[in-house]
């Protein structure tokens, strides 16, 4: 095993909520940085203890994206200007990942972009959990080693916890299959998910319109995603699913940004429960009420099992799914 040094985590401010958690959890204080701004609104880094020669991770969620962006590569870079013996970014949200291809003219390929920055930021290796462009992550191969964690893993044992019989998993689109497929091996050994599928006008735009691919009709139905941005796909797929018969609907999603109020529209949805992860700090305001129930599943420990087993160069294979 190739030593690199005394562990230390720090956080961005997008992640701090996490980071007292994760160090509990590998027995180690917290790393001492202040993350602040200049008046003018630049971001202003002091990594205020000694990095040298040891062996830091650098936890951050690119939510809401470009100030938390500038944040994690300014603090990779001083702690790895700061002779630290290697950095590995633990990207808990990576942003800029949707728009992953030039499937229309003038478009810019941004997934490629924010994997060319990380590739300049200094950092020797990297984490990301459940990135919405599997794919483009890719583009680091043979440039930095990088891993990559699901969601599915923390979600799936609570569901196992509140799901009865009968149920089905399904996807929102046919991007998300191996997502639903991985849910549905794991809570009934087998690949058997129902898909939607949003239609289009042939000017390209959604037109409202859902169909579903499979049998919802009296089952409990589990629409799991990578994340909920506006909560759009999921209140059109839960009302597709209800008029098809479906017997309750339940959403499981990694990242939770919840824009545009998107909580209070969930809330009159046909969804009943929604069940999250802490990946992305969420305010007060997203919480159960009688109408939704809200579960917010931390993963502190999967992200402290990771970071103690990179750290010990051990393989991390037991927290893939
Ligand atoms: C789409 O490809 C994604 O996986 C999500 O389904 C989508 O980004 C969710 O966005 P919204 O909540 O705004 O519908």
């Amino acid at each position: 095993m190739r030593n690199f040094g005394e562990l230390k985590v720090f956080a961005c401010n997008s992640s701090s909520h996490l980071l007292p958690g994760i160090c509990d959890r590998l027995m180690i204080t917290p790393g001492d940085a202040t993350i602040g701004r200049f008046a003018g609104g630049e971001v202003k880094i002091k990594i205020n203890e000694s990095v040298r020669d040891d062996d830091i991770f650098v936890v951050c969620s690119m939510q809401p994206p470009a100030e938390n962006i500038v944040e994690a590569m300014l603090l990779t870079r001083a702690i790895k200007g700061s002779s630290a013996s290697r950095v590995t970014l633990v990207i808990l949200h990576l942003g800029y990942n949707r728009q992953d291809k030039k499937n229309e003219p003038r478009v810019p390929i941004s997934a490629s972009w924010i994997l060319d920055l990380i590739l300049s930021s200094g950092a020797n290796r990297a984490l990301f959990f459940d990135a919405h462009s599997e794919a483009t992550l890719g583009k680091l191969d043979g440039q930095m080693p990088y891993d990559h964690l699901y969601g599915s893993y923390v979600i799936v044992d609570h569901l196992k916890k509140v799901l009865g019989e009968p149920f089905v998993i399904a996807s929102p689109d046919a991007g998300g299959a191996k997502r639903a497929g991985a849910y549905s091996r794991r809570l009934r050994g087998n690949n058997e998910i129902v898909m939607f599928g949003k239609s289009r006008t042939p000017d390209g735009e959604l037109d409202g319109t859902v169909t579903i691919i499979g049998d919802v009709a009296e089952r409990t139905v589990v629409i799991v995603d990578d994340m909920i941005d506006t909560g759009g796909t999921l209140i059109q797929c839960a009302h597709a699913a209800k008029n098809a018969g479906a017997q309750k609907i339940i959403a499981c999603a990694t990242h939770g940004l919840f824009s545009d109020n998107a909580i209070v529209r969930l809330r009159e949805s046909k969804l009943s429960e929604i069940i999250v992860t802490d990946s992305i700090s969420l305010p007060y305001s997203i919480c159960s009420t009688d109408e939704l129930t809200v579960t917010v599943i931390s993963i502190e420990r999967m992200i402290a099992r990771a970071i103690n087993n990179l750290h010990k160069s051990e393989s991390l294979s037991v927290l893939f799914d």
